[in-house]
């Protein structure tokens, strides 16, 4: 069964060892890159929570989330106000092409329908022109294109 499971002392350096391929370097950060800017947001009074994604009790990806905007980061994408973000996502390479990803898309959803920071209409995510995979596993949850861009990325919108 595949879970979301918050990243504390007990399991931080497992999630850390987790990689994507070689050519999805492009596509996402490292997942210590994310867990760093995870607490710089924090401490700047933004909102950035981190889980591991496990299969049973193998941990087998990393996805974060975010809410509103960050107080002072500038250039974040219209709809990032009063809204959800799947802001960091990715399966390690020797768990990729098993459905953890949709699994872990689907409970993803699920959790922000909790509406854990709050209400919103929205969660949103952004992913490369090149990464047609995501897109395409983003458009078959219903994820649609609103023509906004962050940074190089494309963002991708789903009503809740
Ligand atoms: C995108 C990612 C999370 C998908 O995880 P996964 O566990 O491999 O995906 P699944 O096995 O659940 O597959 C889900 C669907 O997406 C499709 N898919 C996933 N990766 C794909 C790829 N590179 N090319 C084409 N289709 C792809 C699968 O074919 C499947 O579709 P189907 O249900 O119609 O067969 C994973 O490939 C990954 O970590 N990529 C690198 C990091 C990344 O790009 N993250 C997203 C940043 S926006």
């Amino acid at each position: 069964m595949v879970t979301l499971r918050k990243i504390d002392n007990t399991n931080v350096w497992e999630v850390c060892r987790l990689h994507v391929k070689k050519e999805q370097e492009d596509f996402v950060a490292s997942n210590m890159e994310s867990l760093a800017e995870a607490f710089a947001v924090r401490e700047s009074g933004g909102v950035a929570l981190p889980f591991g994604i496990y299969a049973d009790d193998a941990p087998v990806g990393f996805m974060m989330f975010g809410y509103d905007v960050v107080p002072g980061e500038e250039g974040m994408p219209e709809i990032a106000r009063g809204n959800y973000c799947i802001w960091r996502f990715m399966i390690d390479k020797a768990h990729q092409d098993k459905g953890y990803g949709k699994e872990a898309l689907r409970l993803a959803i699920d959790y922000v329908k909790t509406f854990p920071c709050g209400e919103a209409e929205c969660v949103y995510l952004s992913y490369e022109p090149e990464n047609t995979g995501a897109a395409k596993l983003y458009h078959s949850f219903g994820f649609a294109e609103n023509g906004e861009t962050d940074g190089e990325e494309i963002v991708a919108v789903l009503r809740l």
